[in-house]
C-alpha cells in the first residue's frame, strides 16, 4: 500500500506492508513521524487518515482516548492500512539522518529471575542492529495483539543479541506467556531501535538518571555507554533507583561496580517506597546508598537547589515519570535537559 503523509514541512510518501503500522513502516523509511511509546499508550502518534481505509488494531488503547474517531483520527502506531491512504499529521516531518528502525525476527533466550516480580532475557536477532544507549525496541508475538516496548539493558556498537528486562504482571498475558515458554526459546518480531531519550558519550554535561523498578534497564544502557567513554573522569553523574523494598532491587552488583570505577563521580542511591532503609549505605555492595521515600522525591531531595547543568534521564511507570517531569520542570529545569520514555 502507498500512504501520502501530509505534514506542517511537506508531503511524503511511503509503501507500508500488509503486516506493519503505519508507524512503523514511515520509519524504517527513514521518515520522523512522531511517536512516544510506539505501544498505543501515549497519544503522540495521532494522525487522521484523510482517504483510504486503515483499521486500528486495539481499538481500546489508551492513548486513542482523545481520538476524534468520527474524523477518521487513529493512532498511527496501532493501525494497519488497507489500501492506499492520505493521512494528515500535525507535526514537522523530515527525513531522519542515519540508520532507519528496522524489523528482525527474534529468540528469547536465557530468560532470568532479578527480582520476585522482574526477569532479565536475551533476544537473539536474526540480523546485527545497532543502537544508541537508552534506546528500546518493540517486540510483538503472534497472538498477543499490539506491541511491547522494552529498553535494551546491553550497550555495544552493533550486537546480534540484545539484553531487556520484563516485569511479570498479575493477568499480564504476554509476561505470563513469557515466563512459561521460555525455556523453549519462543520466536517474536522485533522492531527498533526506537527511542530519543538516547546518552552519547560526549553529551558534556553531568547527568542524572531517575528510574523506577525495570526502568532502570534503559539506565543500565546509559552507564555502561558513560563507562566505555570514561564519563565520569570529567563529569558527575547520579542515579536514582526507586523499587518497592529491598527485595525487589536487581543489577546491585553492577551498579555497585559502576560506583566503584567512577573516580568518585557517581553517586547511586536505591530508594524504598514500602519500607526504611537497612541505614545509608548498602551493607553487601560498596558504593550503593539506601533512602526511604518515592523516588522522585528523594532524588529532588537530595539535589534541593542543585538542579542546573545537568541531563535528566527518568523511566518507569508513566505516574512516576510524570512526577518526576513535573517536579523537575518546577524546579526549574528546561524541558530541553529531561529525556524521558513512558512505558504503560
Ligand atoms: Fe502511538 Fe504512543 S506512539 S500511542
Amino acid at each position: 500500500m502507498k500512504i501520502t503523509v501530509q505534514s506542517k514541512s511537506g508531503t511524503h510518501v511511503f509503501d507500508c506492508g500488509e503486516q506493519e503500522s503505519i508507524l512503523h513502516a514511515g520509519l524504517r523509511q527513514g521518515l520522523t513521524l512522531p511517536y512516544e511509546c510506539a505501544t498505543g499508550t501515549c497519544g503522540t502518534c495521532r494522525a487522521r487518515v484523510m482517504t483510504g481505509q486503515a483499521e486500528m488494531r486495539w481499538l481500546e488503547a489508551p492513548g486513542g482516548a482523545r481520538l476524534k474517531r468520527d474524523k477518521g483520527d487513529v493512532l498511527m502506531c496501532q493501525t494497519r492500512a488497507r489500501s492506499d491512504c492520505e493521512v494528515a499529521v500535525p507535526s514537522p516531518i523530515v527525513v531522519a539522518n542515519g540508520a532507519p528502525p528496522a524489523a528482525r525476527d527474534g529468540v528469547i533466550r536465557n530468560i532470568r529471575h532479578l527480582a520476585p516480580d522482574v526477569a532479565g532475557f536475551d533476544v537473539r536477532l536474526s540480523a546485527p542492529m545497532t543502537f544508541e544507549a537508552g534506546q528500546f525496541v518493540v517486540i510483538e508475538a503472534d497472538g498477543f495483539p499490539g506491541g511491547r516496548a522494552y529498553s535494551m539493558v546491553n550497550f555495544e556498537t552493533e550486537v546480534d543479541t540484545i539484553a531487556l528486562v520484563i516485569k511479570r504482571k498479575p493477568g499480564g498475558s504476554f509476561s505470563e506467556w513469557l515466563f512459561r515458554e521460555g525455556q523453549k526459546e519462543p520466536r517474536v518480531n522485533v522492531f527498533g531501535p526506537l527511542g530519543r531519550a538516547v546518552f552519547r558519550g560526549d553529551e558534556g554535561k553531568n547527568i542524572v538518571c531517575i528510574a523506577g523498578g525495570s526502568g532502570i534497564a534503559g539506565m543500565m544502557s546509559i552507564l555502561e555507554c558513560a563507562s566505555r567513554n570514561a564519563y565520569f573522569r570529567a563529569h558527575r553523574g547520579a542515579v536514582y533507583f526507586g523499587v518497592r523494598t529491598a527485595l525487589d532491587a536487581f543489577y546491585l552488583e553492577p551498579l555497585s561496580h559502576y560506583a566503584a570505577t567512577s573516580h568518585g563521580n557517581l553517586d547511586i542511591i536505591v530508594a524504598f517506597s514500602h519500607e526504611a532503609a537497612a541505614g545509608p549505605v548498602h551493607a553487601d555492595f560498596p558504593g550503593l546508598k539506601l533512602a526511604r521515600g518515592m523516588v522522585h522525591e528523594v532524588a529532588g531531595n537530595a539535589m534541593d537547589g542543585r538542579l542546573g547543568d545537568a541531563l535528566f534521564y527518568v523511566a518507569g511507570p508513566p505516574v512516576m515519570v510524570d512526577a518526576t517531569i513535573r517536579a523537575l520542570v518546577v524546579g526549574g529545569v528546561s524541558s530541553r535537559d529531561i529525556r524521558y520514555d513512558k512505558f504503560a
